[in-house]
């Protein structure tokens, strides 16, 4: 039978956890052993005794024993060099391993002989949607940056009509209509903001106007054809240009702007430069959810607030670590999803020539199996 191992995260910030008491129990049902350590989902809602009753077996955090006994070690972040160690070889680690950004995972890996699943790069088919990480978390952050925007704003979102005379609503501009993006479009809609949406993917303006959203049409470049797996491709300096020359117009009276636009794997693309942002009234909100690749909007720090001439400007990555206990409930199922239908008698076999596992599997046994993560890495 596989051992299945959940550690309590250990990065800085991070309030999920890889299993909850539901998927623990599912696990266990599948004939699976569960080792969780003791504190692991405290800070997502999921007491330690929530897990004992759900039939998982408690141990301490950092034991050898628990993790050179485990064959998967599902987490959220990739455990630090000195954690992994304590792994056996051939384990498998599953999560948000960031591929491209980590610098040391792939030598750790290597090393340690170590398989691994990088579930950001799973293809986006229908068949990975119930396990699609990205999109759980995505939802989680559109949601959040419109409620932190709305926080941060100096006005009303909705129109009101009061015995003191009528509030006009608020705009606001969302950029990038991906997961993150479409969510925060039917947020700020609920909320009552009339919501503009850029996005260079033509084919998501039914999606933003179905929504109730009006679409701001990406410049007309023979670069359109720009999409590859439903992802963005990068695009020139000067398609961007262009772009921000449309957006510039939109922004200086608008009082949100809401950043999702990312390319996988490269610098996320500049779309609000200083001279947009001198544009933008006094009082008004930028989030920037691409903080972390760079940044859409010049001069966002990651995690922290900065005002610009009177604009917020909030980096805010990692939104879905501020609402723990949802993101750490879809996550599991994610997982579990993903796995479920290779366990067999209690036994893990991931089928290497599945779609979905070819995708994902970034090392098996120390084996580097994407051989363009070698040279892309640490490029972000
Ligand atoms: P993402 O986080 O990589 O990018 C967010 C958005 O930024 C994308 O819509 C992209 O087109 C846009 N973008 C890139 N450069 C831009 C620029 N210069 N200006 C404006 N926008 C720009 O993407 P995400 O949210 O992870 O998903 C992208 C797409 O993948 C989805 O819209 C969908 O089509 C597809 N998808 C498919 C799934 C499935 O079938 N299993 C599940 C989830 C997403």
């Amino acid at each position: 039978m596989s051992r299945i191992l959940i550690p309590k995260e250990s990065s800085s910030g991070e309030t999920r956890v890889a299993a909850t008491p539901e998927t623990v129990k599912k696990f266990l049902e599948y004939g699976c052993n569960l080792a969780v350590e003791i504190g692991a989902g405290e800070k997502a809602g999921f007491l330690d005794g929530s897990y004992e009753q759900a039939g998982a077996t408690l141990v301490p955090v950092k034991d050898t024993e628990s993790w050179s006994n485990a064959d998967v070690l599902l987490c959220v972040n990739t455990p630090i060099s000195n954690d992994l160690s304590m792994l056996s070889k051939e384990t498998l680690i599953m999560g948000l391993l960031e591929p491209y950004s980590n610098k040391s995972l792939l030598e750790d890996l290597q090393k340690l002989k170590l398989s691994a699943l990088a579930l950001e790069l799973l293809p986006r088919i229908s068949r990975a949607q119930s396990a699609d990480v990205l999109s759980s978390q995505a939802n989680i952050a559109g949601y959040k940056a419109v409620l932190l925007a709305a926080s941060a704003l100096d006005r009303y979102f909705p129109m009101l009509m009061t015995a003191a005379g009528t509030v006009q609503p608020a705009k606001i501009v969302v950029l990038g209509a991906g997961v993150a993006g479409l969510q925060a479009v039917a947020t700020a809609k609920r909320l009552g903001g009339v919501v503009y949406v850029s996005d260079i993917r033509p084919a998501v303006k039914e999606q933003v106007e179905s929504l109730g959203a009006r679409f701001i049409d990406p410049p007309d470049f023979t670069e359109n054809a720009i999409e590859s797996g439903g992802y963005a491709k990068q695009v020139s300096e000067e398609f961007l240009l262009a772009q921000r020359n449309e957006l510039k117009r939109q922004l200086s009276d608008a009082d949100v702007a809401i950043c999702t636009a990312q390319v996988p794997g490269k610098k996320a693309p500049k779309l609000i430069d200083e001279e947009m942002l001198d544009q933008m009234r006094s009082g008004s909100v930028v989030i920037d959810l691409a903080v972390n690749q760079g940044g859409n909007c010049y001069g966002t720090k990651q995690s922290e607030t900065v005002v610009r001439k009177g604009v917020k400007l909030i980096g805010a990555s990692d939104l879905a670590r501020s609402v723990p206990n949802h993101a750490s409930s879809l996550y599991s199922r994610n997982l579990l999803s993903l796995i479920g239908p290779f366990i067999k008698d209690g036994l893990i076999s991931l089928n290497e020539n599945d779609e979905l596992i070819e995708g994902a599997l970034i090392s098996k046994d120390g084996v580097i199996k994407k051989e363009s993560l070698l040279t892309s890495r640490g490029t972000i």
